[in-house]
């Protein structure tokens, strides 16, 4: 039985979130880490509100650790993420929202961040997720504290402080509901435009891959046009958080609706001509965000609780 990253060979590294504390703890889901994956991103342990819990305190340790692993085990590192609107340091969103601090220190808080932790990492990261999610699903840029805070050309600014501080690393942009071409991902092309026409320094889109089985599909060759789309400007892309819900309990016709939904987004990228990596968000059901994030929802990941693997992971070897 070869494993994902075997399969996969030189063409395409293919990924996993690693949750740190499953890391730490767990031998299981170790050594499963490293056998079926070529690359790994932090599923937590980069973000804001865990390099800074404290105003002026870094702590990179949980990260480094997982980097310095990933080195052993001849994997790549996706970075993810510099800015979001979520997961922000408490000391970050009540000093905003209590008015003590206002849009030129936070300009100055948020270009410390990006520059502090791209350049801790540098050389490490072979894609940085930049921005994530800053477009709301009719295609609107999303209404967070940076776009009301800082006016929307935070975005332009974010990637060019990473670019100066990790000069090698490709950096993205990402978000769910852009697998296919609708609103949302025809807002992400307009933006990429107009980053490119004022010289912004973006190589990517990565497209999350967030599923549920009982939603709609896109077809492979949606995904594939989707993707070629952003690389007819240049940009590299990929699928950086593939996971495919569903409603709670399972069944066999859903783990096989499932392995459809992780088909198309694998065979979406090999399609495309610059899809260079494919990551999934969790690969064991044992740890997934997705029965806390949404209400009786479940079992999203290629591997059961038991690390047994269910009709997706088979479904993907057979693509591979
Ligand atoms: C999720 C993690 O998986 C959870 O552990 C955490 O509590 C919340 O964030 N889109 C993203 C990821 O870009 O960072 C999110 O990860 C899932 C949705």
């Amino acid at each position: 039985d070869r494993t994902l990253r075997d399969l996969a060979g030189r063409h395409l590294l293919v990924g996993t979130a690693v949750d740190h504390a499953a890391y730490t703890s767990d031998a299981t889901y170790r050594a499963r880490v490293s056998s079926e994956f070529s690359s790994i991103t932090a599923e937590n342990v980069m973000k804001w509100e865990v390099v800074e819990p404290v105003r002026g305190q870094l702590d990179f340790t949980a990260a480094d650790q997982l980097i310095a692993a990933a080195r052993k085990n001849g994997q790549q590192v996706r970075g993810h993420t510099l800015l979001w609107h979520n997961q922000l340091p408490a000391w970050l969103t009540s000093g905003v929202e209590s008015g003590d601090i206002d849009a030129t220190e936070l300009r100055g808080i948020l270009r410390k961040h990006i520059t502090d932790e791209a350049r801790h990492f540098r050389g490490r990261i072979y894609q940085w997720d930049v921005v994530n999610e800053v477009i709301d699903d009719d295609g609107r840029p999303r209404d967070t504290l940076w776009l009301r805070e800082l006016g929307p050309g935070y975005i332009a600014d974010a990637f060019r402080w990473a670019h100066q501080a990790d000069p090698k690393a490709k950096l993205f942009l990402n978000d769910y509901n852009v697998e296919g071409v609708s609103a949302k991902s025809d807002a992400y092309l307009a933006l990429v435009k107009d980053l490119l026409a004022q010289r912004v320094p973006v190589h990517g889109f990565g497209a999350q891959g967030h599923y549920g089985v009982q939603y709609g599909l896109h077809a492979a060759s949606d995904v594939a046009t989707n993707l070629g789309r952003f690389e007819a400007l240049g940009l590299e892309t990929a699928i950086t958080e593939a996971d495919v819900r569903m409603l709670m309990p399972t069944d066999t016709v859903k783990l096989q609706a499932q392995a459809q939904g992780y088909s198309v987004l694998l065979q979406g990228c090999l399609l495309a001509k610059r899809c260079n990596s494919f990551t999934v968000w969790g690969f064991t059901d044992k740890y997934s965000w997705v029965p806390g994030f949404f209400d009786g929802e479940g079992a999203a990941n290629l591997l059961d609780e038991n690390f047994a693997a269910k009709p997706g992971y088979r479904e993907l070897q057979a693509v591979l």
